[in-house]
């Protein structure tokens, strides 16, 4: 496979002043989805709810998690310094991280969160099983832990367009497309890599992601999955 030499922290490092107003602008539904999926769990909760948002970004998913419930706390991982820059001034997030979840071990003991959840992170990361690890070790038991990724596909067009149409933003400002890798997780993998960490499937959704500007549409998934109990 061609391999970008743009990497994820250079393309959201460029990006991250302009993300927020080109993603609304585009219809980008993924924290949207999640945050769906979260939302009975955190209305049910009944103290302070320990969120933790990996591929925070500059917030968004964890903005909505406090527009719904203030007494929250959410922590928030990301490897885009700047993407986390932005966020720190949003003041959505009570503590921040720079975390590289393909390889890096998360900065929190286990089984501290009651919610996990990421929106749009996975079809950066070729090392799936190690943000997917990371994700279940700090769920307590009982706990969710919900994700999108870009499904496998058996569209050669379809997987070529979604990559070439990929959008991003050159540290002028300028508009770019396709200068950064797409990896794409296999769904039945994904579930097996969540079991070998200790969760339990709830649920696989596919949903448009966001529409390209060239009517191509973009598949996600949405995995949500309980901390087996009993597991620390
Ligand atoms: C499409 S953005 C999604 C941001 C936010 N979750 C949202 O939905 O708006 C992808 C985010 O994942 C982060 N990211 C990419 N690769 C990563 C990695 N290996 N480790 C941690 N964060 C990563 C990027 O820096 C970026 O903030």
């Amino acid at each position: 496979m061609f391999k970008s030499v743009i990497t994820p922290e250079m393309h959201y490092d460029d990006w991250a002043q302009q993300y927020d107003s080109d993603v609304m602008g585009w219809g980008y539904h993924a924290p949207d989805r999640v945050f769906d999926k979260i939302k009975p769990f955190l209305k049910a909760h009944p103290g302070q709810a320990k969120i933790l948002d990996v591929g925070i970004g500059t917030g968004i998913l964890s903005r909505k998690c406090r527009a719904l419930k203030r007494d929250i706390h959410v922590s928030g991982v990301d490897i885009s310094s700047k993407m986390l820059d932005v966020c720190a001034q949003r003041k959505v997030a009570d503590n921040l991280h720079r975390v590289d979840v393909s390889k890096d071990r998360f900065p929190f003991e286990d089984g501290q969160f009651d919610i996990v959840a990421a929106a749009g992170l996975m079809e950066n990361v070729d090392n799936a099983r190690n943000a997917i690890e990371e994700m279940v070790r700090v769920t307590r038991p009982g706990g969710l832990v919900a994700f999108t990724y870009m499904p496998t596909t058996r569209h050669p067009l379809r997987e070529k367009l979604a990559k070439k149409l990929r959008p991003g933003r050159t540290r002028e400002g300028r508009f770019v497309m396709g200068d950064l890798n797409l990896f794409r997780h296999n769904p039945e993998g994904i579930k097996t890599m969540a079991r070998v960490a200790g969760a339990k499937t709830l649920s696989v959704d596919r949903f448009v992601g966001y529409r390209t500007y060239v009517v191509v549409t973009v598949d996600y998934d949405l995995f949500a999955g309980h901390k087996i109990k009993g597991l620390q």
